[in-house]
């Protein structure tokens, strides 16, 4: 479940080897965080000015308009820009340069920066991250593709405590049909996109030449909502919650840094507060096991 690499080990890493790690389900762990860090002031800043500004649960830049949603003083909105745009492209060059195969074509998501602890926040069911989920969903329809989370915890003296409940091929074969999600269920309903989605998906991306670009967030897939409906069913049933069986804790120190597919990882953040999260979708088609991907097993049951 956690593959840990040290930057000794990661300069003996051969190319792909991290990629194999994710589409096996680890949590690869870097014990100290692989990718250069934002000078100390502008850590400081984030920690201390951000909590106050914000208008949703994380401040997010957002490549496709180069901009963060943060409501007030312009100039606080650009120093956030201007940290949050340089950390991204570090992680994105490290992702890059270790996993060569499995960025092929990627999408290149938002670069956020959670200032809120976790533990007690008072967000609905859906939104809250204190509930065990996989992802579901990132900028729309992936299709399929996987959703990649690096996270670096940067708070100088706490843990960011995780909880897992497993791997999504073992929740699917357990939970799967009281979820309503079970071949079975689906009957003969391809998760491929229908002649209505493509009209939606059409149109979504023509609103987004036109100068919308997040009009492509909406956008849905049958794979998707298959995904989506998964989700609300571990977010919404105490059963499942409660249910210790593959219930597992993983505290990850300060300045730690990991990353993992999660759309194939269960997790919640139990605790904790200061963290990066960069997201990016990678091609199902760049994946070199792609039967081990939601998409397949949900097709292949
Ligand atoms: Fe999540």
């Amino acid at each position: 479940m956690l593959a840990e690499y040290s930057i000794e080990r990661l300069k003996q890493t051969s190319p792909d080897a991290l990629g194999d790690e994710l589409e096996r389900g680890e949590i690869v762990y870097f014990p100290t965080c692989p990718v250069p860090l934002p000078d100390p002031d502008d850590l400081v800043f984030l920690r201390d000015q951000l909590p106050e500004l914000l208008k949703r649960k994380n401040v997010s830049y957002h490549p496709e308009t180069d901009r963060v949603g943060l409501k007030g003083a312009p100039e606080l909105a650009e120093r956030a820009r201007r940290i949050l745009k340089k950390h991204g492209e570090h992680v994105e060059a490290f992702l890059r340069r270790t996993m060569p195969s499995l960025t092929k074509d990627c999408t290149i998501g938002t670069s956020s920066f959670r200032p809120i602890q976790e533990k007690g926040r008072d967000l609905s069911p859906h939104a809250s991250n204190e509930l065990v989920h996989i992802d579901a969903g990132a900028y729309g329809a992936t299709d399929g593709d996987r959703i990649v989370r690096f996270f670096v915890n940067v708070n100088p003296t706490e843990d960011r405590v995780w909880a897992t409940k497993g791997l999504f091929p073992e929740l699917y074969q357990r939970f799967g049909s009281e979820a309503g999600i079970s071949a079975q269920q689906r009957g003969s309903v391809s998760l491929d996109k229908r002649a209505l989605d493509h009209v939606r998906t059409g149109f979504l991306h023509m609103l987004a030449r036109a100068g919308l670009p997040q009009a492509v967030v909406i956008d849905s897939s049958p794979y998707d909502r298959t995904m989506r409906k998964f989700h609300n069913y571990m977010k919404d049933t105490p059963a499942f919650q409660q249910d210790m069986s593959s219930h597992r804790e993983i505290r990850f120190p300060p300045f730690s840094a990991w990353m993992v597919f999660t759309d194939m990882v269960s997790h919640a953040s139990v605790s904790g507060q200061y963290a990066f999260v960069n997201t990016f979708l990678m091609r199902l088609a760049c994946c070199r096991h792609p039967n081990s991907a939601p998409y397949h097993i949900l097709t292949a049951a």
